[in-house]
């Protein structure tokens, strides 16, 4: 019998825990404790960083991990690229549950910059309504343009913002499309800042910002080591079962 670790944290990781707990999978998932009330999950979950690849491949030998399943968002490189040195470390089988990257489609007007840097960069210049969708972890590097007026959606109330102008809205998706696109009229936002995260669960601010043609300025993702990727859960248990 397979015992295995998730790595979460996303709405993907989500859906594999729900197929993996109806299937008699061991498994432990594990949050990184960023939000206040992680989402409870169908099996044991730990929170909490490992402390590094070493911490990792150590909680793998003291529990007896014998798969992983990094889940976690595209943008989460470190948590992954240490699951890749823990994983050789240990010999522990290793797979991503990715999600492609979102392609610009027609009507969509996207701006790429290759990180977070680059999006604060372009966004030099006079005062706009930005819908800042990023995560509250890199709200400190958006204070270099403090001209424009933001609106963050958050999961949890933040302690301080480092913004001057901003509405928060604290909520914790999945979005729809309707609801982003009153939203965004509501706010008179004038440019979507948004990380490529692919998948569905943050998709609809992208749709929204097409339907209302507004400009979106897009994070790349950053680049991941080498690993087996799989794209749904059904790979991901056929691996499982493989593997
Ligand atoms: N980055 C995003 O835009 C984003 C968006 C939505 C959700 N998330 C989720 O938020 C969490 C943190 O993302 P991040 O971008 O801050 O990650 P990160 O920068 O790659 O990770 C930083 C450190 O946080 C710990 N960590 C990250 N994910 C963990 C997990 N699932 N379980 C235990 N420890 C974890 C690890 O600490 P140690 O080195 O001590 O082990 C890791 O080295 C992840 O679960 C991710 O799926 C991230």
């Amino acid at each position: 019998m397979p015992n295995l670790l998730i790595l979460g944290g996303t709405t993907e990781a989500n859906a594999l825990v729900k197929s993996v707990a109806e299937q008699g999978i061991p498994a432990t998932y594990s949050y990184a404790g960023r939000v206040d009330s992680p989402r409870p999950q169908p099996v044991p979950t730990r929170v909490g960083g490992f402390g590094g690849a070493e911490g990792l491949a150590r909680y793998i030998r003291e529990h007896g991990i014998s798969h992983i399943v990094d889940a976690t968002h595209p943008f989460a490189a470190q948590m992954s690229s240490n699951a890749v040195e823990a994983c050789i470390t240990t010999a522990t089988p290793l797979a991503a549950l990715t999600r492609p990257a979102w392609v610009a489609q027609q009507g969509d007007d996207w701006q790429h910059v290759s990180d977070i840097e680059g999006a604060v960069d372009a966004l030099s210049g006079p005062a706009r309504r930005v819908f800042l969708a990023v995560g509250r972890m890199h709200l400190l590097d958006f204070a270099a343009q403090p001209q424009h007026h933001y609106l963050l959606r958050l999961v949890d109330e933040p302690e301080t913002v480092p913004l001057p102008n901003r509405d928060i809205l604290v909520s914790r998706g999945p979005f729809t499309v309707e609801d982003d696109r009153a939203l965004m009229l509501r706010h008179g936002t004038q440019l979507v800042v948004s990380k490529n995260a692919g998948g569905t669960g943050a998709r609809a601010k992208l749709d929204a910002a097409r339907a209302l043609g507004l400009p979106v300025l897009m994070i790349d993702r950053p680049v991941m080591p080498q690993r087996t990727e799989l794209t749904n859960v059904a790979q991901v248990l056929d691996w499982l079962a493989h593997t």
